[in-house]
């Protein structure tokens, strides 16, 4: 089921999600379910539990290949439980991110370049992956938001924020 996604105002983005404690139940397959009907519905690359009103650990990301975004990198279609985020080293690259709480935005943010991420699928399975680049800034963007965190908090310049349709007249939206 499409769910409606929380906008940027909304109190519930700032709150601390709190874990899963049980996997492999209707309620987290129906959860996990409606998040990828939404994001799917929204052309989004990815979507926390949040971004729907569910306070719970979970993220799903993903972005197959796509002639109308030639330059986006692929990443693997992913659900990512309770996830823990070590970065590899103190490189970090500033990228543009987009997120479907703030529609039409489009802001340059700083995020680690290489990390490693841990964490459980829908099953229970142990996921532990190393990665770079799009598929880090995803999950990085993902997981700020079980903190309660929005990219535009971490912008750095403001003059690096502002609305696709102006910074970007040509392309198609990808939000995340
Ligand atoms: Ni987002």
């Amino acid at each position: 089921m499409i769910r409606e996604v929380l906008k940027m105002g909304d109190p519930r983005l700032l709150e601390k999600s709190r874990p899963v404690e049980a996997f492999g139940t209707p309620q987290l397959r129906g959860l996990i379910a409606d998040m990828r009907d939404t994001m799917a519905h929204l052309n989004g690359a990815g979507l926390a539990a949040p971004q729907i009103g569910v306070p719970l650990r979970v993220v799903i990301f993903g972005l197959t290949r796509n002639p109308r975004y030639p330059d986006a990198e692929e990443v693997p279609h992913t659900v990512l439980i309770n996830p823990v985020i070590t970065p590899l080293d103190d490189e970090m690259e500033e990228g543009w991110e987009g997120c479907l709480s703030v529609p039409g935005m489009r802001g340059v943010v700083p995020r680690f370049k290489r990390l490693r991420y841990t964490g459980f699928d829908e099953s229970g399975k142990p996921i532990d992956r190393s990665v770079e680049g799009f598929h880090a800034r995803v999950v990085q963007h993902e997981c700020d938001h079980l903190d309660g965190i929005l990219y535009p908090m971490r912008i750095r310049d403001m003059s690096k924020f502002g609305f696709a349709e102006v910074l970007f007249p040509d392309q198609e939206l990808i939000d995340e």
